[in-house]
């Protein structure tokens, strides 16, 4: 790739898009095999800097770089000297003289990422800041969309929930449209973020705005559940959690409506019984878990596209 960094997917050209979602297909065929190393990346240290939780990103950035050969070093806030005060540039000029090829930060800050990015003479990937950007994800959602349906361009995609504090729906929002798919935003209006009449917000594209899921899910092919993240919320974002699940809870009936075979997607992590039924989470037309395997092979498809030395993808 002809960057340095995959901080947000604003910046990423359609043809960009397709190198990684064709070079992930590709990594797909290398977790198929028996032994899944291959030796991109021997030699290389991949730093994963969490200063958030994370279950999937992180583990599958873990397998990733293990997958490619690489060195793989985890450093969560906890436990390092960020506990003792330690700023993040501070953090960075200590890994860059460690040795550091890649780093992969999670951060509850809005571009920090990209303050990394200034201070690393290697590659940063944003694993997500704050309410900002999850590039990975939306990377990884493309894929997993691509995969049943062998084409991106002309899809409806519905992404209901609390828009307004996810990175993952505004990453979606710029890969998506970028690909030709159409948008549709759904939630109740204080979980939504300020969109004009048109449905213009500085700073993203056009998309549709909806407030009402029975309505817009009827031309779906696509439905993403998003989580509530009562961590980012400050108190009376939501007249009631039972009002919620009643508007905008992924329900069977609510399926039914979309148009038939639609998938349901969720990032992860759920919370069951409130944006997402369980017999819907689990249910025939679900690929939540095909998108955390994904995730594997679009991390792996980034650190090789960034890192990697030109070798093939035979065995280590
Ligand atoms: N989707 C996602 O980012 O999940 P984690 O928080 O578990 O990494």
């Amino acid at each position: 790739m002809n960057r340095k960094d995959v901080l947000d997917l604003d910046d990423f050209s359609r043809d960009e898009i397709e190198r990684v979602l064709a070079s992930a297909e590709a990594m797909r065929e290398v977790l198929s095999r028996p032994i899944r190393r291959v030796p991109p990346l021997r030699g290389k240290t991949i730093v994963n800097l969490f200063y958030e939780p994370s279950t999937r990103t992180r583990i599958s950035f873990e397998l990733a770089a293990k997958n490619l050969s690489a060195d793989v070093v985890n450093v969560s806030a906890s436990g390092s000297s960020v506990e003792k005060g330690e700023s993040l540039v501070d953090t960075i000029r200590t890994l860059q003289a460690l040795g550091a090829d890649v780093v992969v930060i999670r951060h509850s800050l809005a571009g920090a990422p990209y303050l990394v990015a200034q201070h690393l003479r290697g590659s940063v990937i944003n694993a997500g800041d704050g309410w900002h950007a999850h590039p990975t994800q939306a990377l990884l959602d493309l894929f997993t969309i691509r995969q049943r349906f062998h084409h991106l361009s002309g899809l409806n995609v519905v992404i209901v929930g609390d828009i307004l504090h996810s990175r993952v729906a505004r990453s979606n929002v710029w890969g998506l449209t970028r690909m030709g798919a159409h948008v549709v935003l759904c939630g109740p209006p204080t979980l939504m973020p300020d969109f004009g009449a048109n449905g213009h917000r500085a700073g993203l594209p056009p998309v549709e705005i909806d407030y009402n899921l029975d309505r817009c899910i009827q031309w779906a092919d696509v439905v993403m559940a998003l989580r509530i993240q009562k961590e980012r919320q400050g108190g009376g974002m939501l007249p009631s959690l039972r009002e919620y699940v009643k508007l905008y809870q992924l329900t069977e009936a609510r399926v039914k409506l979309a148009r038939p075979g639609a998938l349901v997607m969720h990032p992860g992590p759920m919370n069951e019984g409130v944006e997402i039924a369980p017999e819907v989470a689990r249910g025939s037309q679900s690929v939540i878990e095909e998108q955390v395997t994904n995730g594997v092979a679009i991390r792996m498809a980034l650190l090789y596209l960034l890192a990697g030395e030109r070798a093939d993808l035979a065995v280590a």
